[in-house]
């Protein structure tokens, strides 16, 4: 490196001059960030021949009126420069620590916490009801939500204007109810029975998971938007007692094998016999409570045996196979089992109600 030049040595009556080293030098150490940088300001103006240094030395060849004044100012700047000089040294030592530790990762260190993801309580029963189906030999087929009224209605003897539409209050596509082809987004999964049948022979056994909507007014049992599981069963020699011993064998296995299972009659276009399933209520141990309204069961599906006309109309002969059917809530079997009292709680996207499950 090459060497600095001498700074001209200074006069030193030169009065003028002290006070713009010690501006120069302050301003100088101010902007200094690094070691090299503090260590040449050192050098500059307190080494051998820096220009404090030389200030002192030239002293001597003042007259002593001016040695006495001139000296105590300079040994005055020297003191408070290798003061801030030391102070200096300091902070950068420790800044450069500090960025050494930020800079440091510690391995050994436990990782952040991942909060870990989970099924959702309506996918956890759906799976569940499904593996018990699946267990018996029931295949699972899906279909689509957006749907013919055909299919949702018309195919099921539900036909226009007939007083069981009323049964399901429908979202409509765009004012399709009144076209020749009304399309409208499934209010069950019901309409996947006749798109199975007209598509396969027997013998049959599915369950549909799928959503399906309503144009309703939510409340603590009614949503717009749920999920169902629909059955469908077709063989020769099928009957009644079939579709009890199935459904009563999911019942225990869902909901646990001590609960007593009921049927009873109940209306359904494309069921005859059509019923529902009770069990006896679990809240109240039967005595009657808000969930059982009062009956001490609770209604936890509709069933039935497939209406002949239906398996006709889908080309089967309804004198050699017959058939059953049910269909049921998802969230609705999910509330008993977990005691949720408002099925709306399921898709509000509340952590605090999904991280219970
Ligand atoms: N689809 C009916 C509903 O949403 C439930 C149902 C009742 C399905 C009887 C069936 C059945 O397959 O046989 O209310």
């Amino acid at each position: 490196m090459a060497a600095t030049p001498d700074p001209a040595p200074l006069m030193p009556s030169d009065n003028e001059s002290l006070t713009q080293i010690e501006s120069q030098a302050r301003s100088e150490l101010d902007a200094v960030d690094d070691d090299d940088a503090l260590e040449r300001w050192r050098v500059s103006y307190l080494g051998r021949r820096g220009r404090l240094t030389l200030v002192l030395r030239g002293l001597t060849s003042l007259p002593l009126e001016e040695r006495k004044s001139v000296g105590a100012q300079a040994n005055r700047l020297k003191r408070e420069l290798e003061a801030e000089l030391q102070e200096k040294k300091a902070r950068l030592g420790q800044s450069a620590t500090e960025a050494l530790i930020a800079e440091r990762i510690d391995v050994t260190l436990p990782g952040p916490p991942l909060r870990a993801g989970r099924l959702h309580p309506t996918t956890q029963t759906l799976r569940d009801m499904l593996d018990c189906f699946v267990s018996m030999g029931f295949q699972v087929v899906e279909g689509p939500e957006i749907e013919w009224d055909h299919y949702n209605f018309e195919a099921l003897r539900i036909p226009k204007d007939h007083p069981a539409r009323d049964m399901w209050d429908t979202l409509w596509i765009d004012a399709q109810e009144e076209s020749d082809r009304p399309m409208l987004l499934r209010t069950h999964t019901s309409p996947m029975q006749i798109r199975i049948m007209e598509q396969a022979q027997p013998p049959i056994r599915v369950v549909v998971p799928g959503k399906c909507y309503r144009y309703e007014a939510t409340d603590p049992t009614h949503e717009w938007m749920m999920t169902q599981v629909e059955g469908l069963a077709v063989d020769e020699g099928i009957s009644m007692a079939d579709l009890k011993g199935t459904l009563a064998d999911f019942a225990h296995r869902i909901f646990g094998p001590d609960r007593k299972v009921r049927f009873r009659c109940d209306y359904f276009p494309f069921v005859e016999p059509g019923m529902e399933l009770r069990i006896d209520c679990f809240l109240c141990g039967g005595e009657g409570c808000r969930t059982c309204s009062r009956s001490g069961w609770i209604e936890i599906l509709g069933a039935g045996m497939v209406h002949p006309e239906i398996l006709e109309s889908v080309g089967y002969d309804s004198e050699r196979y017959t058939g059953f059917a049910f269909g049921m809530g998802v969230e609705r079997i999910a509330m008993l089992r977990h005691g949720i009292d408002d099925i709306r709680l399921f898709y509000s996207n509340d952590l605090r109600f999904l991280d219970q499950f």
